[in-house]
């Protein structure tokens, strides 16, 4: 099911998962690939907190690691707040396998949309190698 709030249901069912003792916050995504496979990440953090993996770049990883490489979708929920959007490294991350759709928490128990394009505009991407 694809639909935006059942997808932002699954990441945060996936957030419970979360290795985060040192944020306290806990994000969860789900990655809807091109073929309609499903994958799930969570953050994973670390003593040296650059290490930290996004749940964004968890479920890229994941989705990867298993053939993919077109994105339709992908959901991101956090438990600590209502409303939070990928960070800069992971909408990059997202750039390189052609996200279509971004769906984040709308602060109001519901779900907003973006295209990539709205959340990394002029972005470097595959092509931009030449
Ligand atoms: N975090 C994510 O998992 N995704 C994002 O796009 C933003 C931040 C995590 C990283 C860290 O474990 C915690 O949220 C606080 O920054």
């Amino acid at each position: 099911m694809d639909d935006p709030r059942a997808l932002l249901d699954e990441a945060r069912a996936a957030a419970r998962q979360a290795y985060a003792p040192y944020s306290g916050f806990r994000v969860g995504a789900v990655v809807v690939a091109g073929d309609g496979r499903r994958f799930t990440g969570v953050n994973v953090e670390n003593a040296v907190y650059g290490a930290t993996i996004c749940a964004e770049a968890a479920a890229i990883a994941f989705a990867a690691t298993a053939g993919v490489r077109s994105i339709d979708t992908v959901a991101v929920g956090c438990l600590e707040t209502d409303e939070c959007y990928p960070c800069g490294n992971c909408r990059q991350l997202m750039r390189e396998f052609s996200v279509r759709r971004v769906v984040v928490q709308d602060g109001a128990g519901g779900a907003r949309e973006h295209d990539l394009d709205e959340l990394l505009p002029h972005a470097f991407g595959p092509e931009s190698l030449g």
